[in-house]
């Protein structure tokens, strides 16, 4: 029997993701522990949590005060944070090595009946489960950024994941009103990942053939596609316009889709050091403030938009 008594969560990890993290799980009434290997990281996530929660205060978007939430939140280098948890989530680097590294060192200290869950993006959850004890325990939980304001949570099962950890990450989700889905085999890119993909390889090849640019091919999806899939999946979508239309469109058009394993484009973009906002430039150009200002604006849309949906489901 599993842990599922959970007041104290461990966030392992302190950069983008494990931030956002615990700041949302001590929202959720948590007492959340960050751990990073480095002071540092803390301190600057430290700052950022404040900051983060003095907006969400100022936009009247939570019901406590900021000092009640950080109340529940500590910050620690130690790993003796691991003996007392109840559950903890991993967000450290994307690299096999090192995940296992650390999950042989945490096996040492957690108890034994705790579920540990992964971040990972696209790494096997089997793979990391090779330095975990009671690999039954171990499930991936994956995030998408922000994950305070993205809902879904894939729930991956590896090959050893017992249902009973799935259940229990799946819960947790839940608890943190967030729109999990188990996965049921490990496959790469779980389900989220393979749809991005997949969108993005057709969006490059688009650009490649000279049909479209940038411009037209993001104002295609966000106002066609994309305006419809924040409200409709794809399968539905199929059962509403009518499963004969998307037979006849998909035996001329599947074959013609683009399939190239590498993007010309993507490729150029990146070898020229044109990273996107971070880097002031990626397909478009962003002024010194602008990148900020337009995840700023992608904040407010996507909790206005989650809200929006958490309030009007099909059917009550
Ligand atoms: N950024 C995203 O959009 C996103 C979305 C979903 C999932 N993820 C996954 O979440 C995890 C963390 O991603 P991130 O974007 O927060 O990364 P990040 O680079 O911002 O942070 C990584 C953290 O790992 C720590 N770290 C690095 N090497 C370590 C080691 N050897 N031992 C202990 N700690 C170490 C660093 O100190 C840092 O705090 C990754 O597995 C990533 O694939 C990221």
């Amino acid at each position: 029997m599993l842990n599922t008594d959970i007041r104290k969560v461990v966030v392992a990890g302190a950069g983008t993701m494990g931030v956002t993290l615990t700041r949302l799980f001590a929202q959720s009434g948590y007492e959340v522990t960050l751990w990073n290997r480095r002071q540092v990281s803390l301190d600057k996530a430290k700052d950022r949590i404040q900051g983060d929660l003095a907006v969400l205060a100022e936009q009247g978007r939570i019901t406590e005060t900021p000092e009640t939430i950080t109340g529940r939140i500590s910050y620690t280098t130690e790993y003796a944070c691991y003996e007392t948890a109840d559950f903890m989530v991993e967000n450290i680097a994307e690299d096999l090595a090192v995940k296992q590294e650390f999950f042989r060192k945490i096996c040492t200290l957690v108890p034994e009946h705790i579920v540990l869950a992964t971040n990972t993006s696209g790494l096997r959850v089997t793979d990391i489960a090779q330095a975990v004890t009671k690999p039954e325990r171990f499930c991936g939980m994956h995030w998408w950024n922000p994950p305070d304001l993205i809902p879904l949570v894939e729930v991956t099962k590896g090959d050893l994941t017992g249902d009973e950890a799935a259940r229990i990450v799946y819960d947790m989700a839940v608890s943190l009103e967030k729109k999990p889905v188990i996965v049921k085999k490990d496959i790469l890119g779980i389900i989220g990942n393979r749809l991005q993909y997949a969108v993005l390889r057709e969006v490059l090849h688009i650009i490649e053939m000279g049909a479209a640019g940038p411009e037209e091919v993001d104002a295609a999806m966000k106002y066609g596609p994309g305006f419809r899939y924040s409200v409709l999946g794809p399968l539905e979508t199929v059962d509403l316009g009518g499963v004969d239309i998307f037979r006849a469109v998909s035996n001329y058009l599947f074959a013609d889709l683009g399939a190239e394993t590498r993007s010309p484009v993507l490729n150029d973009l990146a070898d020229q050091g044109r990273l996107g906002v971070k880097a002031g430039a990626g397909f478009y150009d962003y002024g010194p403030e602008e990148g900020l200002e337009k995840i700023r604006w992608r904040n407010d849309l996507f909790q206005r938009q989650w809200d929006l949906l958490k309030e009007n489901p099909f059917k009550k």
